[in-house]
């Protein structure tokens, strides 16, 4: 572990954002709401998307490569906000970079375990998720005895990343891939990629109103708020613009961001990390 760099530890610099597309919205989403004098950098590897299908050391790979983009721009701290990435590469980027970092697994698990009454938990993420098996073992760790149900539900990502997670499709789709929790008996479902809670309407339809959804970006943002007490370093007041990056179109980026953010302009740009 390397000592963390104080004058990288600043009030006024902005927190760095990263995910594979624009799922990490959904944690920016919450963090325009709960903390809004800070500034945002966000990138989204949207050429390189999906990352779910991905071996693990090449998502360690890509991520290094968003992480450096965002050091470039002179972030006080970062946000994994993806958890594919969270699951490949949180304990080496904790282990090497200078300023606080943080991912969303620990955070949605921790709900999870508060919200469950009978101790039966889904997760539902990407197949590099369900594979590292990261909620599974932050859920043990916290609580031995719950019991827990992880599914890949790949085709999500591709709904939300092609603006079609209101069409009439995505009500099909989303029912196939929740299929495996008819009769589980789980009274609470992390959504454990930054994607699904675009499709939270849809995903509550089905599981119905007595299983609560954890969304694990959104619980990211109170552990963010923490660490900028810790280190003494959150922003009395907005110093500068939030900004937006994206490897792929901006334009196509825009469209969903300006929509789920609930923004009329927004600066976006096309990131060139390789
Ligand atoms: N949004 C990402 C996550 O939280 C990854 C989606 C993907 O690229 O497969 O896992």
């Amino acid at each position: 572990m390397v000592e963390l760099d104080k004058s990288r530890l600043r009030a006024d610099l902005p927190i760095g954002f990263l995910d594979s597309g624009v799922g990490g919205l959904t944690v920016v989403k919450q963090a325009l709401r709960q903390l809004p004098n800070e500034t945002i950098r966000f990138i989204g590897d949207q050429a390189r998307l999906p990352y779910g299908p991905r071996p693990a050391s090449q998502v360690v790979h890509f991520t290094w490569q968003m992480v450096h983009f965002l050091e470039d721009q002179g972030i006080k701290m970062l946000v994994i906000a993806c958890n594919t990435a969270t699951a490949a590469a949180l304990p080496a980027l904790q282990k090497e970079m200078t300023i606080p970092v943080i991912g969303v697994i620990n955070p949605g698990s921790k709900a999870a375990i508060r919200a469950s009454k009978n101790g039966k938990i889904g997760v539902i993420a990407t197949e590099g998720t369900v594979k590292s098996g990261s909620y599974a073992r932050a859920i043990h760790t916290q609580k031995k005895s719950v019991q827990v149900q992880s599914v890949a539900c790949p085709k999500f990502v591709t709904l939300v990343e092609s603006n079609e997670y209101q069409a009439p499709i995505a009500k099909q789709i989303v029912a196939q891939g929740l299929q495996p929790f008819a009769n589980s008996g789980i009274d609470t479902l992390v959504m454990g990629c930054t994607h699904y809670p675009l499709l939270r309407p849809l995903i509550q339809n089905v599981m119905g109103s007595g299983v609560t959804l954890i969304d694990s970006g959104a619980e990211t943002v109170n552990g963010v708020a923490q660490l900028l007490d810790v280190y003494h370093m959150a922003a009395t007041r907005k110093v500068g613009e939030d900004h937006y990056f994206t490897t792929g179109s901006p334009t196509m980026f825009k469209t969903i961001a300006m929509q789920w953010l609930e923004l009329s302009g927004m600066n976006v740009d096309k990131a060139v990390i390789d």
